[in-house]
């Protein structure tokens, strides 16, 4: 990955009909070229109607298992034989909703860098970890117990705080780039392997200029706010 690449990751979440997608892609002919990295994380059913060198495709999950017959998931294989080249591990809301736990975005990774994925490692803290003053504890927790454990290659942290998700309420840039140094500072100790750090949560057009200006940031990562494509080209722009 280049050194001063930045980064806008757009995850769709299980949003967008069929019809919506078609009109989507079709949106996206005029894009802005730029150094930012686009990169476009549709549900897996929508991941073929995509490709254009112009941005990357990345998939919401992988399955943790890659030599089990299992119904239902998604490998490593199959994501790389259709063109995509990242995968989001660790969102939030499969931490909460679906339970999934370190141990699980352990195999995750392992798995997808069989293919030689890239990984957008999603970690955050809960409304509750941060009025307890518990989240660099929370972040460093998320970060070790998964990291000690894979190879560092072509991993990325995506960090979003959960309060944040969804909610239109972001943290200060001042609180965002001491969380930032907190997570590099820690990369920088334990692993000696220099990772790109990228926020997300309730990032849109109105935000991103000055969100944009913390310099230790590298890039985001968008939702909502992605699910319009001339958001996604503004967004562009403005980091570009
Ligand atoms: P949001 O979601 O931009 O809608 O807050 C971000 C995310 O969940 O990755």
């Amino acid at each position: 990955m280049d050194g001063k690449m930045k980064y806008l990751a757009c995850n769709f979440k299980n949003k967008l009909t069929k019809d919506e997608i078609i009109t989507y892609e079709k949106n996206l002919k005029d894009l802005p070229l730029g150094p930012t990295k686009l990169i476009l994380i549709p549900s897996y059913v929508y991941l073929s109607f995509f490709s254009n060198e112009k941005y990357d495709l990345g998939s919401q999950d992988i399955s943790s298992f890659n030599e089990t017959t299992l119904t239902g998931e998604i490998t490593a294989e199959q994501l790389h034989s259709i063109g995509v080249s990242y995968c989001l591990v660790g969102h939030s809301e499969r931490r909460k909703l679906k339970q999934e736990i370190n141990i699980d975005f352990i195999g995750k990774i392992n798995h997808a860098k069989e293919q030689d994925l890239n990984i957008i490692y999603c970690i955050g803290e809960t409304l509750e970890d941060k009025e307890k003053g518990n989240t660099y504890m929370v972040l460093e927790k998320q970060i070790s117990e998964v990291l000690n454990n894979v190879e560092l290659k072509n991993i990325i942290i995506a960090y979003e705080p959960v309060w944040a998700i969804g909610t239109g309420i972001t943290p200060t840039t001042k609180e965002i780039n001491e969380t930032i140094e907190f997570i590099k500072d820690i990369i920088d100790e334990k692993y000696e392997c220099p990772i790109k750090v990228l926020y997300g949560g309730s990032v849109n057009l109105d935000n991103i200029a000055e969100l944009n200006k913390i310099k230790t940031l590298d890039g985001f990562l968008v939702g909502g706010a992605s699910l319009d494509p001339e958001n996604v080209k503004k967004m562009l722009e403005i980091m570009n």
